[in-house]
């Protein structure tokens, strides 16, 4: 997952190795100072007045039941993956820098009429519940999260899409000033962007989230929306969405982007696709410290197999 690239001109991209194979000093020092001076910054100065926490805690819908605990919120707010935030997974403080008030989301492309609309008309328009959903990340390990939000079908209705339009891009915020991440990682291809097809946006288990533990969502965990797409591994699951785009071109995600061999379009769970460094067959669950089997489909495929019937010759596991 965690990808530091070096410049054109010092490696090809085909040779691309992830961070845990090595490491561009220069880089990496860079981002350190810039974290460490991000992280003094006063916590208070970006606090803001949601006006749509009255609408939390939601009613559970449940029809999404878990098969495990709960992650405690103590341990999932504070082991997140957030690289405009920095690389490692304790950026909780450094994304208190988030600033989630005002945010506009800028509906275009193949749509009957471009808009841009502000979060709170959003929410407030949107028909919230809580759903219990399992999160499993590429890099082999899993949570299971109670959030709050509304059926990404919403947003299709509301966007009207025309015919034509196959694939949903979506993009997170980019902002130098407000997410060190973005300033000192320059190899990578800000901003971050993922997308799905119209058919999987309308599955009913396509989420957008806005809240997690009854209230609205903390900044490390995307505020104040982001997707979950809980068969997918987590990657897809762009944070912070600032921008919503219908086309008919393929989106190549910010993974993707960096390393097409690692990380693809379609990124569905499957225990017995190993990624090409480890193996996906078990998962971490975060706080027990134990390792389960994955399920493929991360479980859901009661709800998804279908999307891909007929697609044997897409790379549908990476
Ligand atoms: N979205 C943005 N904008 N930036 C990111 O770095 N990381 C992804 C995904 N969405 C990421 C992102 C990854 S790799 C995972 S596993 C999940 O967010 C983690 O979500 P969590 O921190 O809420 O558990």
């Amino acid at each position: 997952m965690h990808i530091i690239r070096r410049r054109g001109w010092e490696m090809p991209e085909s040779q691309a190795t992830p961070e845990h194979i090595f490491l561009n000093r220069r880089t990496l020092l860079a981002g350190a100072a810039a974290m460490t001076a991000a992280a003094s910054l006063p916590r208070k100065a970006n606090a803001q007045e949601d006006p749509t926490a009255g609408l939390y805690p939601a009613k559970r819908n449940e029809k999404f039941a878990l098969d495990r605990p709960l992650t405690p919120e103590n341990i999932s707010s504070n082991y997140n993956n957030f690289y405009e935030f920095g690389g490692d997974k304790q950026i909780a403080s450094r994304a208190q820098m988030l600033k989630t008030r005002p945010w506009t989301i800028k509906i275009d492309g193949m749509v009957e009429k471009e808009t841009t609309v502000g979060i709170d008309d959003l929410i407030k328009a949107m028909p919230l519940e809580e759903r219990l959903l399992r999160l499993r990340c590429v890099e082999a390990w899993s949570m299971a999260l109670p959030w709050t939000g509304f059926p990404m079908s919403k947003v299709v209705a509301f966007a009207k899409p025309l015919s034509k339009a196959k694939y949903v891009r979506m993009e997170t915020f980019l902002d130098t000033a407000m997410a060190p991440g973005q300033r000192s990682s320059f190899f990578y291809p800000w901003p971050y962007v993922e997308g799905v097809t119209v058919e999987e946006a309308n599955n009913e288990l396509a989420f957008i989230a806005t809240g997690i533990y009854g209230k609205p969502l903390p900044k490390q965990f995307g505020a104040p929306i982001r997707l979950l797409l809980p068969w997918k591994y987590g990657f897809k699951s762009l944070k912070s969405i600032t921008r919503v785009t219908f086309t008919d071109q393929r989106p190549k995600g910010f993974w993707e982007a960096l390393q097409a061999r690692e990380y693809g379009f379609w990124a569905n769970v499957n225990p017995a696709v190993a990624h090409p460094r480890w193996s996906q067959a078990t998962e971490e669950v975060i706080g027990k410290g134990d390792r389960v089997p994955t399920l493929l489909f991360n479980g859901y495929g009661e709800f998804v197999a279908d999307l891909y019937k007929g697609m044997e010759k897409e790379k549908l596991y990476i």
